[in-house]
């Protein structure tokens, strides 16, 4: 607290309660002896790339055998960042990174983008994750940042409910694709592996045509407006694997095939699409999203940063939903399934409004002869592709 303080922080406290404010910026270079605080003090080497000269840090020959030797740690993973780094066998020295309009005189070098290692030590994750936030906007990747479930499990899910990014700097991945084609498992798996939110967004139409029917509305034009009136208010939300409709569970209800069906009906109408509109903006939430549906990539996210178009052939849809169904305790026929997708197929391709289809830079990926895992590791090198790394 002292050092942050004499960092610049302006600092209040209570009982059992500090509250720490922006106070000089850029921070101030400091030299300090560490021995009584070695961990807390990894922080500081981080704060010091905000500084407006050199931070040295003295008496930190511990750090070198902790979780990992955190000088070299920190030397490391802050020069990766563009700063220039001295250290010794118990102290470090940080020269601070340029702070934009702030900008700092003696700072040295430019901020450059960098995936940080982690060296499973959870303070080193949290301690770069400051150095999201630099002038430059130059993208960090913080590499397995489950390793700070030692001592601070949703570390980033606080961070993330307090930091602002402007939403058109918030990832975005589409996986469009047919009925059945496999997206949401995809789009799911995805998201848990990079810690993203998820829209399932053909779960919007189901749940809007559901809602529709529970209100006595046929699913026709002729009910559009009221329709649309209903989606632009939806009180859905999403828990898990749990759908409520206001304080109704209706998970179950709204995956039959009936559901499906009727949700490509309402999908047709052009006032309801338009209704779902911010309703599907607003997951665009830090740190990224997965959307899967039919129009994610060319009318909802078209600027997302990766698109892929997911098929597979209409046997192979019509076979896996088949085995679901069977496993759920559903009879039903292969060929009145693959009947159905296609007509749903057919439907959803033909409709004025988003119809089904690939955006232009879409990656296609056929998962016919692909197993789950392979379908998502070959998503994960896409978009590995694309970091600035
Ligand atoms: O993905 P799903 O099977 O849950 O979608 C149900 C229907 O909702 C689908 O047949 C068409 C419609 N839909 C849509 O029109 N646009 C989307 N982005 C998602 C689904």
């Amino acid at each position: 607290m002292d050092a942050a303080e004499q960092m610049g922080a302006k600092i209040t406290s209570g009982p059992n309660w500090l509250e720490i404010k922006r106070g000089a910026w850029p921070l101030k270079g400091i030299t300090l002896d560490c021995n009584h605080i070695p961990d807390a003090a990894m922080t500081w080497a981080v704060m010091a790339l905000y500084a407006d000269g050199p931070t040295t840090l003295r008496n930190i020959a511990r750090w070198r055998v902790k979780e990992t030797d955190r000088i070299a740690a920190m030397a490391t993973e802050c020069r990766k960042l563009g700063a220039t780094v001295e250290e010794g066998p118990d102290w470090i020295t940080v020269h601070p990174l340029p702070n934009g309009k702030h900008n700092n005189a003696s700072a040295q070098g430019k901020w450059k983008a960098a995936s940080i290692h982690t060296y499973d030590d959870h303070r080193v994750a949290m301690c770069f994750s400051l150095a999201a936030f630099n002038a430059d906007q130059v993208p960090v990747r913080i590499e397995d940042p489950k390793c700070v479930a030692k001592t601070f499990p949703d570390y980033f899910e606080a961070l993330f409910s307090v930091a602002h990014s402007n939403t058109q700097d918030i990832p975005v991945i589409c996986i469009d694709g047919p009925t059945a084609s496999g997206k949401g498992t995809l789009a799911s798996r995805v998201a848990q592996a990079l810690g993203y939110h998820y829209l399932d967004s053909g779960a919007l139409y189901r749940v809007t045509a559901y809602a529709a029917l529970k209100a006595g509305l046929s699913l026709e034009a002729t009910d559009e407006a009221r329709i649309a009136d209903l989606a632009r208010t939806l009180p859905v939300r999403f828990e898990g694997d749990t759908v409520w409709l206001g304080s109704e569970d209706v998970s179950d209800a709204i995956r039959t095939e009936q559901a499906g069906m009727n949700a490509s009906k309402v999908s047709v109408l052009p006032a309801v699409r338009t209704a779902l509109i911010s309703l599907q903006h607003s997951f665009q939430r830090l740190p990224g999203l997965l959307a899967d549906g039919r129009d994610m990539g060319t009318v909802i996210f078209p600027d997302a940063p990766l698109k892929v178009f997911l098929t597979a052939s209409a046997a192979q849809r019509a076979e896996r939903r088949h085995k679901q169904l069977i496993s759920k305790g559903i009879s039903t026929t292969l060929d009145s399934l693959r009947a159905d997708l296609e007509a749903r197929d057919a439907r959803d391709s033909s409709r004025s409004v988003a119809p089904l289809k690939a955006a232009q830079d879409a990656y296609q990926l056929d998962n016919s002869s692909l197993s789950i895992e392979a379908s998502v590791d070959q998503v994960l090198t896409w978009w590995q592709a694309k970091q600035p790394f």
